[in-house]
Protein backbone atom coordinates (compact mmCIF):
# COMPACT_ATOMS: atom_id res chain seq x y z
CA UNK A 1 0.00 0.00 0.00
CA UNK A 2 1.22 3.72 -1.13
CA UNK A 3 2.58 5.33 2.45
CA UNK A 4 3.02 9.19 2.73
CA UNK A 5 6.75 9.95 3.59
CA UNK A 6 7.98 13.27 4.66
CA UNK A 7 11.52 13.34 4.64
CA UNK A 8 13.93 16.13 5.87
CA UNK A 9 16.98 17.37 5.93
CA UNK A 10 18.48 19.51 8.46
CA UNK A 11 18.35 22.93 7.30
CA UNK A 12 22.14 23.78 7.54
CA UNK A 13 22.98 27.60 8.76
CA UNK A 14 23.91 30.16 5.82
CA UNK A 15 27.39 31.11 7.26
CA UNK A 16 29.15 29.47 4.64
CA UNK A 17 28.81 26.84 1.86
CA UNK A 18 28.71 23.11 2.58
CA UNK A 19 31.90 20.57 2.27
CA UNK A 20 31.79 16.89 1.97
CA UNK A 21 31.35 16.53 5.88
CA UNK A 22 27.61 18.41 5.31
CA UNK A 23 26.93 16.10 2.12
CA UNK A 24 27.45 12.74 3.79
CA UNK A 25 25.71 13.69 7.43
CA UNK A 26 22.28 14.48 5.39
CA UNK A 27 21.49 15.49 2.58
CA UNK A 28 22.95 12.58 0.91
CA UNK A 29 21.48 9.88 2.93
CA UNK A 30 18.13 12.03 2.75
CA UNK A 31 18.01 11.68 -0.99
CA UNK A 32 19.01 8.25 -0.98
CA UNK A 33 16.21 7.61 1.08
CA UNK A 34 13.90 9.43 -0.82
CA UNK A 35 14.35 8.27 -3.82
CA UNK A 36 14.23 4.62 -2.37
CA UNK A 37 10.84 5.27 -1.22
CA UNK A 38 9.82 6.97 -4.70
CA UNK A 39 10.70 4.05 -6.92
CA UNK A 40 9.31 1.52 -4.16
CA UNK A 41 6.12 3.65 -4.85
CA UNK A 42 5.60 6.00 -2.06
CA UNK A 43 4.17 9.00 -2.11
CA UNK A 44 7.33 10.72 -1.09
CA UNK A 45 7.55 14.63 -0.40
CA UNK A 46 11.61 15.72 0.23
CA UNK A 47 12.20 18.87 1.65
CA UNK A 48 15.10 21.12 2.71
CA UNK A 49 16.22 24.45 3.02
CA UNK A 50 18.04 27.32 4.19
CA UNK A 51 18.08 27.98 8.12
CA UNK A 52 18.23 31.82 7.34
CA UNK A 53 17.70 32.78 10.67
CA UNK A 54 20.06 32.90 14.38
CA UNK A 55 23.42 34.10 14.83
CA UNK A 56 25.82 33.13 12.85
CA UNK A 57 24.77 34.66 9.78
CA UNK A 58 24.89 37.78 11.91
CA UNK A 59 28.22 37.18 13.22
CA UNK A 60 29.54 36.90 9.67
CA UNK A 61 27.64 40.26 8.61
CA UNK A 62 29.01 41.71 11.69
CA UNK A 63 32.80 40.71 10.73
CA UNK A 64 32.28 41.71 6.82
CA UNK A 65 30.25 44.73 6.84
CA UNK A 66 27.54 42.62 4.24
CA UNK A 67 24.23 43.31 5.11
CA UNK A 68 23.02 40.17 6.43
CA UNK A 69 20.20 39.06 4.03
CA UNK A 70 22.90 39.93 1.29
CA UNK A 71 25.04 37.66 3.19
CA UNK A 72 22.40 34.69 3.39
CA UNK A 73 20.42 35.35 -0.28
CA UNK A 74 23.94 35.06 -1.62
CA UNK A 75 25.46 31.50 0.12
CA UNK A 76 21.71 30.45 -0.27
CA UNK A 77 21.94 30.30 -3.79
CA UNK A 78 25.77 28.66 -3.62
CA UNK A 79 24.01 25.98 -1.61
CA UNK A 80 21.13 25.16 -4.01
CA UNK A 81 23.96 24.51 -7.04
CA UNK A 82 25.53 22.34 -4.95
CA UNK A 83 22.86 19.98 -3.88
CA UNK A 84 21.46 20.15 -7.52
CA UNK A 85 24.79 19.29 -9.03
CA UNK A 86 24.96 16.29 -6.15
CA UNK A 87 21.48 15.53 -7.40
CA UNK A 88 20.15 15.99 -4.24
CA UNK A 89 16.48 15.59 -5.01
CA UNK A 90 14.26 18.18 -3.27
CA UNK A 91 11.06 18.64 -4.06
CA UNK A 92 11.26 21.94 -1.91
CA UNK A 93 14.48 23.47 -0.82
CA UNK A 94 13.27 26.81 0.99
CA UNK A 95 14.15 29.15 3.51
CA UNK A 96 13.13 30.33 6.69
CA UNK A 97 12.69 34.09 5.67
CA UNK A 98 9.67 33.05 3.32
CA UNK A 99 6.49 35.21 5.04
CA UNK A 100 4.68 32.05 5.37
CA UNK A 101 6.90 30.49 7.88
CA UNK A 102 6.08 33.66 10.21
CA UNK A 103 2.63 33.34 9.74
CA UNK A 104 3.34 29.37 11.10
CA UNK A 105 5.79 29.58 13.65
CA UNK A 106 3.51 32.71 15.26
CA UNK A 107 0.96 30.21 15.17
CA UNK A 108 2.29 27.10 16.89
CA UNK A 109 3.70 29.55 19.26
CA UNK A 110 0.16 31.22 20.43
CA UNK A 111 -0.90 27.60 20.47
CA UNK A 112 1.38 26.42 23.16
CA UNK A 113 0.72 29.35 24.88
CA UNK A 114 -3.10 28.76 25.25
CA UNK A 115 -2.56 25.55 25.80
CA UNK A 116 -0.34 26.86 28.97
CA UNK A 117 2.91 25.66 27.68
CA UNK A 118 4.64 29.22 27.41
CA UNK A 119 5.05 31.85 30.29
CA UNK A 120 6.94 35.37 29.92
CA UNK A 121 9.77 36.32 32.69
CA UNK A 122 12.42 38.77 32.81
CA UNK A 123 16.11 37.70 33.22
CA UNK A 124 19.10 39.57 33.86
CA UNK A 125 20.94 39.20 30.55
CA UNK A 126 24.60 39.17 29.05
CA UNK A 127 24.87 42.77 27.03
CA UNK A 128 28.05 44.00 25.29
CA UNK A 129 28.43 47.81 26.68
CA UNK A 130 31.07 47.86 23.21
CA UNK A 131 29.27 46.59 20.88
CA UNK A 132 26.06 48.25 21.91
CA UNK A 133 23.70 44.52 21.85
CA UNK A 134 22.53 41.91 24.22
CA UNK A 135 24.37 38.67 23.57
CA UNK A 136 22.36 35.49 22.14
CA UNK A 137 23.94 31.92 21.58
CA UNK A 138 27.18 32.38 19.03
CA UNK A 139 27.83 35.98 20.20
CA UNK A 140 28.33 34.66 23.60
CA UNK A 141 31.46 32.41 24.00
CA UNK A 142 32.91 31.12 26.77
CA UNK A 143 34.01 28.36 28.85
CA UNK A 144 31.68 24.54 28.59
CA UNK A 145 30.48 24.25 32.56
CA UNK A 146 30.33 20.71 30.96
CA UNK A 147 33.48 19.77 29.32
CA UNK A 148 35.88 22.44 30.46
CA UNK A 149 36.20 23.47 26.00
CA UNK A 150 37.23 27.21 26.05
CA UNK A 151 35.70 28.03 22.86
CA UNK A 152 32.27 27.18 23.97
CA UNK A 153 28.79 29.18 22.48
CA UNK A 154 26.43 30.29 24.40
CA UNK A 155 23.71 27.26 22.21
CA UNK A 156 25.12 24.12 22.19
CA UNK A 157 29.21 23.21 22.86
CA UNK A 158 31.01 22.40 19.57
CA UNK A 159 32.95 19.32 21.89
CA UNK A 160 30.58 17.86 23.76
CA UNK A 161 27.44 18.77 22.53
CA UNK A 162 25.99 19.59 25.56
CA UNK A 163 23.14 22.09 25.41
CA UNK A 164 24.03 25.23 27.03
CA UNK A 165 22.52 28.29 29.00
CA UNK A 166 24.38 31.12 28.96
CA UNK A 167 24.44 31.66 32.86
CA UNK A 168 26.48 28.74 32.87
CA UNK A 169 29.61 29.82 30.94
CA UNK A 170 32.27 30.09 32.83
CA UNK A 171 34.32 33.60 31.95
CA UNK A 172 31.74 34.68 29.57
CA UNK A 173 32.83 37.11 26.55
CA UNK A 174 31.63 39.22 23.78
CA UNK A 175 32.30 36.98 20.48
CA UNK A 176 32.40 40.49 18.28
CA UNK A 177 35.14 42.30 20.19
CA UNK A 178 36.26 39.99 23.14
CA UNK A 179 34.89 42.52 25.70
CA UNK A 180 33.51 41.26 29.26
CA UNK A 181 29.83 41.85 28.50
CA UNK A 182 27.56 43.20 31.43
CA UNK A 183 24.11 42.06 32.83
CA UNK A 184 21.04 43.97 31.82
CA UNK A 185 17.08 43.12 32.24
CA UNK A 186 14.88 41.63 29.54
CA UNK A 187 11.45 39.91 29.28
CA UNK A 188 11.65 37.04 27.21
CA UNK A 189 9.13 34.14 26.37
CA UNK A 190 10.01 30.83 28.08
CA UNK A 191 8.76 27.45 26.99
CA UNK A 192 8.04 25.25 30.21
CA UNK A 193 9.21 22.45 28.48
CA UNK A 194 9.34 20.25 32.28
CA UNK A 195 5.47 20.35 32.00
CA UNK A 196 6.17 18.09 28.38
CA UNK A 197 8.61 15.96 30.49
CA UNK A 198 6.46 12.85 30.56
CA UNK A 199 4.82 13.02 26.93
CA UNK A 200 8.40 13.12 25.47
CA UNK A 201 9.60 9.71 27.71
CA UNK A 202 6.49 8.61 26.59
CA UNK A 203 7.33 9.38 23.07
CA UNK A 204 11.01 8.64 23.38
CA UNK A 205 10.03 4.86 25.00
CA UNK A 206 7.62 4.12 21.37
CA UNK A 207 10.61 4.94 19.64
CA UNK A 208 12.94 2.60 21.15
CA UNK A 209 13.19 -0.18 18.79
CA UNK A 210 12.68 2.15 15.95
CA UNK A 211 15.09 4.73 16.40
CA UNK A 212 18.71 4.01 16.05
CA UNK A 213 20.61 2.72 19.23
CA UNK A 214 22.92 5.73 19.44
CA UNK A 215 19.99 8.40 18.55
CA UNK A 216 18.12 6.72 21.41
CA UNK A 217 20.69 6.85 23.46
CA UNK A 218 21.61 10.49 22.76
CA UNK A 219 18.33 11.70 23.64
CA UNK A 220 17.80 9.46 26.51
CA UNK A 221 20.92 11.10 27.93
CA UNK A 222 19.39 14.62 27.96
CA UNK A 223 15.95 13.39 29.15
CA UNK A 224 18.14 12.28 32.43
CA UNK A 225 19.14 15.55 33.07
CA UNK A 226 15.09 16.43 33.46
CA UNK A 227 13.45 19.15 30.84
CA UNK A 228 14.22 22.82 32.15
CA UNK A 229 12.53 25.98 30.57
CA UNK A 230 13.60 27.34 28.13
CA UNK A 231 13.89 30.92 26.44
CA UNK A 232 12.78 31.07 23.39
CA UNK A 233 12.85 34.46 22.11
CA UNK A 234 15.99 36.57 21.15
CA UNK A 235 16.79 40.27 21.37
CA UNK A 236 17.73 40.89 17.91
CA UNK A 237 16.25 42.17 14.76
CA UNK A 238 17.41 39.34 12.40
CA UNK A 239 14.73 36.75 12.80
CA UNK A 240 11.35 35.57 13.26
CA UNK A 241 9.30 38.13 14.79
CA UNK A 242 7.42 37.60 18.00
CA UNK A 243 4.03 38.97 18.06
CA UNK A 244 3.40 38.52 22.03
CA UNK A 245 2.05 41.92 23.33
CA UNK A 246 4.76 43.79 25.03
CA UNK A 247 7.37 42.05 22.91
CA UNK A 248 7.32 43.27 19.20
CA UNK A 249 11.03 43.63 19.02
CA UNK A 250 12.20 40.19 20.11
CA UNK A 251 12.49 37.59 17.26
CA UNK A 252 12.16 33.68 17.94
CA UNK A 253 15.10 31.58 19.79
CA UNK A 254 16.34 30.10 15.91
CA UNK A 255 15.93 26.56 17.10
CA UNK A 256 12.33 27.20 18.02
CA UNK A 257 11.31 28.17 14.56
CA UNK A 258 13.41 26.01 11.89
CA UNK A 259 12.56 23.21 13.10
CA UNK A 260 9.12 24.64 12.21
CA UNK A 261 10.52 24.84 8.55
CA UNK A 262 9.60 21.41 8.71
CA UNK A 263 6.47 22.27 8.80
CA UNK A 264 6.70 25.53 6.47
CA UNK A 265 8.12 24.01 3.60
CA UNK A 266 5.72 21.21 3.45
CA UNK A 267 3.01 23.54 3.53
CA UNK A 268 4.68 25.55 0.55
CA UNK A 269 5.45 22.92 -1.48
CA UNK A 270 1.86 20.55 -0.80
CA UNK A 271 -1.36 22.09 1.07
CA UNK A 272 -3.34 18.58 1.07
CA UNK A 273 0.25 16.78 1.84
CA UNK A 274 0.87 19.09 4.81
CA UNK A 275 -2.79 18.61 5.77
CA UNK A 276 -3.21 14.76 5.50
CA UNK A 277 0.63 14.55 7.12
CA UNK A 278 1.54 17.28 9.96
CA UNK A 279 -2.49 17.73 11.08
CA UNK A 280 -4.12 14.30 10.01
CA UNK A 281 -0.70 12.32 11.58
CA UNK A 282 -1.56 10.19 8.41
CA UNK A 283 1.95 9.60 7.37
CA UNK A 284 4.99 8.72 8.65
CA UNK A 285 8.14 11.94 9.17
CA UNK A 286 11.79 10.83 8.62
CA UNK A 287 14.29 13.45 10.28
CA UNK A 288 17.82 13.26 8.39
CA UNK A 289 20.36 15.10 10.54
CA UNK A 290 24.09 15.41 11.74
CA UNK A 291 24.55 14.13 15.65
CA UNK A 292 24.99 17.14 17.20
CA UNK A 293 21.22 17.37 16.02
CA UNK A 294 19.71 15.21 17.65
CA UNK A 295 19.22 16.73 21.40
CA UNK A 296 17.16 19.03 19.26
CA UNK A 297 14.84 16.64 16.96
CA UNK A 298 14.76 14.13 19.94
CA UNK A 299 13.69 15.82 22.56
CA UNK A 300 13.12 19.72 21.96
CA UNK A 301 11.05 19.06 19.16
CA UNK A 302 8.87 16.66 20.25
CA UNK A 303 8.20 18.76 23.12
CA UNK A 304 7.13 21.42 21.29
CA UNK A 305 5.02 19.21 19.36
CA UNK A 306 3.58 18.10 22.53
CA UNK A 307 2.77 21.49 23.78
CA UNK A 308 1.34 22.03 20.65
CA UNK A 309 -0.61 19.21 20.07
CA UNK A 310 -1.77 20.10 16.76
CA UNK A 311 0.58 17.99 14.58
CA UNK A 312 2.33 14.58 14.12
CA UNK A 313 5.71 13.74 15.79
CA UNK A 314 8.94 12.53 13.94
CA UNK A 315 8.39 8.56 12.63
CA UNK A 316 12.18 8.08 12.46
CA UNK A 317 15.20 10.57 13.35
CA UNK A 318 18.25 9.39 11.59
CA UNK A 319 21.41 11.12 12.84
CA UNK A 320 24.59 10.89 11.51
CA UNK A 321 28.01 10.73 12.95
CA UNK A 322 31.20 13.15 11.51
CA UNK A 323 33.09 12.60 8.73
CA UNK A 324 37.10 13.21 9.12
CA UNK A 325 39.43 13.71 6.61
CA UNK A 326 42.31 11.56 6.18
CA UNK A 327 42.30 11.53 10.10
CA UNK A 328 41.89 14.98 10.43
CA UNK A 329 38.71 17.44 11.32
CA UNK A 330 37.37 18.87 8.69
CA UNK A 331 39.10 22.74 8.60
CA UNK A 332 38.50 25.22 6.12
CA UNK A 333 40.47 27.52 7.39
CA UNK A 334 43.70 24.94 6.83
CA UNK A 335 42.27 23.86 3.85
CA UNK A 336 41.74 20.39 5.17
CA UNK A 337 38.84 18.62 3.54
CA UNK A 338 37.09 17.71 0.75
CA UNK A 339 35.15 21.21 -0.44
CA UNK A 340 32.24 21.39 -2.58
CA UNK A 341 31.93 24.69 -4.29
CA UNK A 342 34.77 22.99 -6.82
CA UNK A 343 32.50 20.06 -7.76
CA UNK A 344 30.59 22.90 -10.23
CA UNK A 345 33.80 22.97 -12.06
CA UNK A 346 34.95 19.58 -11.91
CA UNK A 347 34.80 16.97 -14.20
CA UNK A 348 34.30 14.24 -11.38
CA UNK A 349 31.75 11.74 -12.06
CA UNK A 350 29.15 12.56 -9.47
CA UNK A 351 27.84 9.17 -9.05
CA UNK A 352 31.74 8.21 -8.22
CA UNK A 353 31.45 10.62 -5.29
CA UNK A 354 27.96 9.73 -4.38
CA UNK A 355 28.94 5.74 -4.06
CA UNK A 356 32.32 6.30 -2.79
CA UNK A 357 30.12 8.30 0.48
CA UNK A 358 27.23 5.97 0.59
CA UNK A 359 29.89 3.21 1.15
CA UNK A 360 31.98 5.21 3.90
CA UNK A 361 28.38 6.57 5.29
CA UNK A 362 28.72 7.05 9.09
CA UNK A 363 25.81 5.66 10.61
CA UNK A 364 27.27 3.62 13.37
CA UNK A 365 30.47 5.42 14.57
CA UNK A 366 32.18 8.48 12.54
CA UNK A 367 34.49 7.68 9.38
CA UNK A 368 36.68 9.34 7.02
CA UNK A 369 37.40 10.11 3.67
CA UNK A 370 40.51 8.94 2.32
CA UNK A 371 41.57 9.59 -1.55
CA UNK A 372 43.32 6.53 -2.00
CA UNK A 373 40.65 4.15 -0.72
CA UNK A 374 38.53 6.50 -2.92
CA UNK A 375 40.44 6.11 -6.01
CA UNK A 376 40.25 2.00 -4.84
CA UNK A 377 36.90 1.83 -4.20
CA UNK A 378 36.05 4.04 -7.60
CA UNK A 379 38.44 1.27 -9.77
CA UNK A 380 37.99 -2.03 -7.88
CA UNK A 381 34.20 -1.74 -7.36
CA UNK A 382 32.11 0.64 -9.58
CA UNK A 383 34.39 -0.07 -12.94
CA UNK A 384 35.96 -3.61 -11.97
CA UNK A 385 32.60 -5.42 -10.28
CA UNK A 386 29.10 -3.57 -10.68
CA UNK A 387 30.03 -1.10 -14.29
CA UNK A 388 32.18 -4.68 -15.52
CA UNK A 389 28.92 -6.88 -15.12
CA UNK A 390 26.87 -4.56 -17.24
CA UNK A 391 29.44 -4.05 -19.76
CA UNK A 392 30.28 -7.74 -19.97
CA UNK A 393 26.69 -8.49 -20.30
CA UNK A 394 25.71 -6.03 -22.87
CA UNK A 395 29.08 -6.36 -24.84
CA UNK A 396 28.11 -9.98 -24.99
CA UNK A 397 24.80 -9.74 -25.80
CA UNK A 398 25.30 -6.82 -28.72
CA UNK A 399 27.97 -8.61 -30.48
CA UNK A 400 26.10 -12.07 -30.09
CA UNK A 401 22.41 -11.78 -29.96
CA UNK A 402 21.38 -7.67 -29.96
CA UNK A 403 17.84 -9.67 -30.61
CA UNK A 404 17.44 -12.29 -28.28
CA UNK A 405 15.25 -14.37 -28.90
CA UNK A 406 15.29 -16.93 -26.34
CA UNK A 407 13.24 -20.30 -26.74
CA UNK A 408 11.32 -20.54 -23.70
CA UNK A 409 10.33 -24.21 -24.54
CA UNK A 410 14.43 -25.41 -24.63
CA UNK A 411 15.11 -23.88 -21.08
CA UNK A 412 16.18 -25.84 -18.70
CA UNK A 413 17.56 -24.33 -15.54
CA UNK A 414 21.41 -26.01 -13.94
CA UNK A 415 21.57 -26.11 -10.06
CA UNK A 416 23.59 -22.97 -10.86
CA UNK A 417 21.21 -20.97 -12.79
CA UNK A 418 18.82 -22.03 -9.93
CA UNK A 419 20.98 -20.82 -7.08
CA UNK A 420 22.15 -17.37 -9.07
CA UNK A 421 18.48 -16.52 -9.46
CA UNK A 422 17.55 -17.96 -5.87
CA UNK A 423 20.50 -15.73 -4.55
CA UNK A 424 18.83 -12.69 -6.69
CA UNK A 425 15.53 -13.01 -5.32
CA UNK A 426 16.65 -13.75 -1.60
CA UNK A 427 19.81 -10.40 -2.14
CA UNK A 428 16.70 -8.29 -3.52
CA UNK A 429 14.44 -8.60 -0.39
CA UNK A 430 17.38 -8.54 1.92
CA UNK A 431 18.62 -4.79 0.21
CA UNK A 432 14.89 -3.87 0.37
CA UNK A 433 14.36 -4.25 4.04
CA UNK A 434 17.59 -2.32 4.83
CA UNK A 435 16.39 0.19 2.35
CA UNK A 436 13.26 0.74 4.51
CA UNK A 437 15.34 0.85 8.17
CA UNK A 438 17.38 3.26 6.75
CA UNK A 439 20.64 0.40 6.47
CA UNK A 440 21.79 2.46 3.38
CA UNK A 441 25.17 1.57 3.72
CA UNK A 442 24.80 -2.19 4.15
CA UNK A 443 22.74 -1.85 1.19
CA UNK A 444 24.46 -0.63 -0.98
CA UNK A 445 27.57 -3.05 0.19
CA UNK A 446 24.93 -5.65 -0.18
CA UNK A 447 24.19 -4.59 -4.04
CA UNK A 448 28.03 -4.70 -4.58
CA UNK A 449 28.83 -8.31 -3.18
CA UNK A 450 25.76 -9.24 -5.62
CA UNK A 451 27.48 -8.09 -8.37
CA UNK A 452 30.18 -10.03 -7.60
CA UNK A 453 28.01 -13.15 -7.75
CA UNK A 454 26.85 -12.28 -10.75
CA UNK A 455 30.12 -11.84 -12.03
CA UNK A 456 31.40 -15.15 -10.40
CA UNK A 457 27.81 -16.29 -12.40
CA UNK A 458 28.69 -15.29 -15.47
CA UNK A 459 32.47 -16.05 -15.66
CA UNK A 460 31.28 -19.94 -15.02
CA UNK A 461 28.91 -20.33 -17.96
CA UNK A 462 31.12 -18.58 -19.96
CA UNK A 463 28.42 -18.22 -22.76
CA UNK A 464 31.93 -16.82 -24.81
CA UNK A 465 32.74 -20.54 -24.73
CA UNK A 466 28.96 -22.17 -25.66
CA UNK A 467 28.91 -19.67 -28.44
CA UNK A 468 32.18 -21.05 -29.57
CA UNK A 469 30.78 -24.32 -29.01
CA UNK A 470 27.84 -23.81 -30.59
CA UNK A 471 25.63 -24.02 -27.91
CA UNK A 472 23.75 -21.04 -28.57
CA UNK A 473 20.45 -22.11 -26.72
CA UNK A 474 22.52 -22.89 -23.43
CA UNK A 475 24.29 -18.94 -24.04
CA UNK A 476 21.29 -17.32 -24.90
CA UNK A 477 19.62 -18.80 -21.40
CA UNK A 478 22.70 -17.46 -19.33
CA UNK A 479 22.58 -13.97 -20.95
CA UNK A 480 18.94 -14.08 -20.63
CA UNK A 481 19.35 -14.40 -16.55
CA UNK A 482 22.10 -11.84 -16.58
CA UNK A 483 19.91 -9.21 -18.67
CA UNK A 484 17.66 -9.81 -15.62
CA UNK A 485 19.98 -9.33 -13.08
CA UNK A 486 21.28 -6.42 -14.97
CA UNK A 487 17.75 -5.03 -14.85
CA UNK A 488 18.05 -5.61 -11.20
CA UNK A 489 21.50 -4.17 -10.07
CA UNK A 490 19.84 -0.98 -11.57
CA UNK A 491 16.96 -0.51 -9.99
CA UNK A 492 18.66 -1.73 -6.61
CA UNK A 493 21.19 1.10 -7.19
CA UNK A 494 19.26 3.45 -8.39
CA UNK A 495 18.66 6.07 -5.12
CA UNK A 496 22.66 5.50 -4.67
CA UNK A 497 23.55 5.94 -8.75
CA UNK A 498 21.15 7.67 -10.36
CA UNK A 499 22.55 9.16 -13.47
CA UNK A 500 24.89 5.96 -13.55
CA UNK A 501 21.67 3.18 -13.53
CA UNK A 502 19.93 5.51 -15.76
CA UNK A 503 22.66 5.31 -18.49
CA UNK A 504 22.91 1.96 -18.43
CA UNK A 505 18.87 1.40 -18.20
CA UNK A 506 19.38 2.99 -21.66
CA UNK A 507 22.16 0.76 -22.86
CA UNK A 508 19.79 -2.03 -21.67
CA UNK A 509 16.99 -0.82 -23.46
CA UNK A 510 14.65 -0.93 -20.83
CA UNK A 511 11.05 1.12 -20.86
CA UNK A 512 11.05 4.18 -18.90
CA UNK A 513 13.42 4.77 -16.41
CA UNK A 514 15.31 3.37 -13.91
CA UNK A 515 13.99 4.75 -10.95
CA UNK A 516 10.46 5.42 -11.94
CA UNK A 517 7.49 5.05 -9.14
CA UNK A 518 7.05 1.34 -8.88
CA UNK A 519 9.89 0.42 -10.20
CA UNK A 520 10.65 -1.79 -7.61
CA UNK A 521 8.53 -4.40 -7.77
CA UNK A 522 10.78 -6.04 -10.88
CA UNK A 523 13.39 -5.98 -8.25
CA UNK A 524 14.55 -9.67 -8.31
CA UNK A 525 12.20 -10.62 -11.24
CA UNK A 526 13.01 -12.30 -14.38
CA UNK A 527 10.50 -11.43 -16.62
CA UNK A 528 12.11 -9.17 -19.18
CA UNK A 529 10.43 -9.88 -22.98
CA UNK A 530 12.21 -12.85 -24.70
CA UNK A 531 12.94 -11.38 -27.70
CA UNK A 532 14.43 -8.04 -26.10
CA UNK A 533 16.59 -6.19 -28.50
CA UNK A 534 19.91 -4.51 -26.57
CA UNK A 535 21.54 -1.67 -27.24
CA UNK A 536 25.24 0.20 -27.91
CA UNK A 537 27.52 -1.35 -24.95
CA UNK A 538 29.53 1.94 -22.93
CA UNK A 539 31.77 1.57 -19.73
CA UNK A 540 29.69 2.85 -17.16
CA UNK A 541 32.46 4.43 -15.05
CA UNK A 542 35.67 6.23 -15.54
CA UNK A 543 38.76 4.45 -14.22
CA UNK A 544 40.67 6.90 -11.67
CA UNK A 545 44.58 6.66 -12.38
CA UNK A 546 47.24 8.50 -9.97
CA UNK A 547 47.79 11.46 -12.43
CA UNK A 548 43.82 12.09 -12.00
CA UNK A 549 43.84 11.66 -8.67
CA UNK A 550 46.00 13.90 -7.41
CA UNK A 551 44.36 16.99 -9.84
CA UNK A 552 41.14 16.11 -7.74
CA UNK A 553 42.72 16.44 -4.90
CA UNK A 554 44.09 19.50 -4.96
CA UNK A 555 41.22 21.13 -7.46
CA UNK A 556 38.70 19.78 -4.13
CA UNK A 557 40.74 21.08 -1.73
CA UNK A 558 39.92 24.42 -2.71
CA UNK A 559 37.14 26.10 -0.11
CA UNK A 560 34.31 28.91 -1.51
CA UNK A 561 35.48 32.27 -1.03
CA UNK A 562 33.10 34.55 0.39
CA UNK A 563 32.79 37.31 -2.35
CA UNK A 564 29.82 39.40 -1.99
CA UNK A 565 30.29 41.96 -4.58
O1 LIG B 1 23.18 22.76 12.67
C1 LIG B 1 22.65 23.44 11.80
O2 LIG B 1 23.21 23.76 10.75
C2 LIG B 1 21.22 23.90 12.03
N1 LIG B 1 20.96 25.04 11.22
C3 LIG B 1 20.27 22.77 11.73
C4 LIG B 1 18.82 23.13 11.85
S1 LIG B 1 17.85 21.80 11.51
C5 LIG B 1 16.28 22.32 11.64
F1 LIG B 1 15.94 22.61 12.77
F2 LIG B 1 16.03 23.24 10.84
ZN1 LIG C 1 31.28 43.21 21.94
Amino acid sequence: MKEKILITSALPYINNVPHIGHIIGSHLPADIFARFHRTYGDDVVFIGGADEHGTPAVVLSKQTGVPVKKIVDTLKAEHKKVYDKLNISYDNFSGTSIPMHVEITQDFANKMNENGYIHTDTVEQYYCENCQMFLPDRFLRGTCPKCGYDDCDADQCEKCYSVINAYDLINPHCYNCGGKPIIKKSTHLFFDMPKAQKAVDEYLESKKDIFKPYVYAEAKRWMTEGLKSRCITRDMEWGVPVNYPGLEDKVFYVWFEALLGYVTFTKQYDENFYEEVWKKRNGKIYHFLGKDNIPFHAVFFPAMLVGNGEHNFPYDIAGYNFLNYEGKKFSKSKRIGVFCTPLLTSDLEVDALRGYLTNILPETKDSDWKWEEFKNFVNSELVGKYGNFFNRTINLLNKNFPTLDVDIDTITLDEEDKDILQKLKDEADKITDLYKNIKLRDAFRSIMLLSIDANTYLEHKAPWNLIKEGKLDEAKKVLYICLNICRTLAILASPVLPEKTQEVWEQLNLEGQANQPDNWAKVGKVDIAINHKINEPKPLFRRIDDDYLESLKEHFSIPYELNFD
